[in-house]
């Protein structure tokens, strides 16, 4: 790989930090730049690095791709409106489950699903329609590793996979923490001035929920596993885990609900210990607390007759489910 890992032992914030707006400042020049905040730490950071570089030459969007967390749109905006940094929300949910129709292979809905439709139609749109020539972007070196070495193809990794944004998109894009884990992105979030909710949120996938919903994408099926969601992060928020998901399973199983059959739906619980996400394993819950979650999920979820906990390491597995 071109770009050299910062350990956290070895990183200084305050000093990545004046190095980083420096850099973003000479490579945009007089210019504007674009960047896309999610809400992720990930994108929290980049933004503040871009806004510090260059202040209102910096457009900030939140894309709204229907695949977010419950009410992630508008609280993010919130979030940011407190830091002084205006974030415009574009409604692309359209184009993105246009494109997620009918795809049920993760790595097709990864490719043609998302990184496409995010990066060619909906930023491709707003790049040329703002007139900026850059686009800021919080790639890390787990990202890149991860792709590079084959396992997953990261939304978010383009140059190291060969990819020319400025032929294939029309804009160059600017990765400040490439050298950083997110460890270290959480480090300089923090000395940013980003509220610890933001800094120390656990990591959610840039194909967001698209990414827990193995089989096809569809609104009403993000619309549960949303929900899911919710109720994991709810009950689980306190338990010092690393990150902590629910995935809507394709099959469907026989259940009974007020004495009746009920074919119903299957969520799968994963919550991990890991530092860096390379490896994890399971977090041994108490089972008290699996069965409020269990509870919960056939209560508020509908039509969920069965609810199972992960309990593979990874490897073999992989955090997300697709
Ligand atoms: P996996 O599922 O590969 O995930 O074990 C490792 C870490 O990366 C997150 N993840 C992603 N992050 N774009 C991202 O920005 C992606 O396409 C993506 N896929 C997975 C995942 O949540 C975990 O923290």
């Amino acid at each position: 790989m071109a770009v050299e890992e910062i350990a956290l032992q070895d990183l200084d914030p305050e000093a990545f930090i004046d190095e980083k707006v420096r850099e973003i400042a000479a490579a945009v020049g007089d210019g504007t730049a674009v960047n896309a905040l999610s809400g992720g730490v990930d994108s929290a950071v980049v933004t503040l690095l871009g806004h510090r570089a260059l202040g209102e030459r910096l457009r900030t969007y939140f894309i709204e791709n229907g695949l977010m967390r419950k009410g992630e749109p508008e609280h993010i905006r919130e979030v940011f409106a407190a830091l002084g940094v205006p974030v415009e929300i574009v409604d692309a949910r359209a184009e993105f489950f246009a494109a997620l129709r009918g795809v049920t292979d993760p790595e097709e809905k990864r490719d043609k699903g998302i990184t496409q439709v995010f990066y060619k139609d909906v930023f491709g749109k707003l790049v040329r329609d703002s007139g900026a020539k850059f686009l800021l972007q919080g790639t890390n070196y787990t990202d890149v590793e991860e792709t590079v070495a084959g396992v997953k193809r990261q939304h978010n990794i383009l140059a190291q996979l060969g990819i020319d944004t400025q032929a294939a998109y029309g804009y160059q894009v600017l990765e400040p923490i490439l050298p950083l884990r997110k460890s270290g992105v959480r480090a300089v979030g923090k000395a940013l001035g980003l509220p610890e909710e933001i800094y120390s949120r656990p990591p959610f996938p840039g194909p967001a929920l698209a990414a827990r919903v193995i089989g096809e994408v569809t609104p009403e099926r993000v619309a549960l596993v949303r929900e899911a969601t919710a109720i994991v992060e709810q009950e689980l928020a306190d338990s010092g885990a690393f990150q902590y998901l629910a995935i809507l399973h394709e099959d469907r199983v026989t259940g009974v609900r007020a004495g009746r059959r009920d074919f119903g739906r299957q969520i799968e619980v994963r919550c991990w210990d890991s530092t860096d996400a390379v490896t994890a394993e399971p977090t041994e819950l108490p089972f008290a607390t699996l069965r409020r979650i269990a509870d919960r999920i056939t209560a508020e979820v509908p039509g969920v007759v069965s609810v199972t906990y992960n309990v593979a390491t990874k490897p073999p597995s992989t955090i997300e489910a697709v």
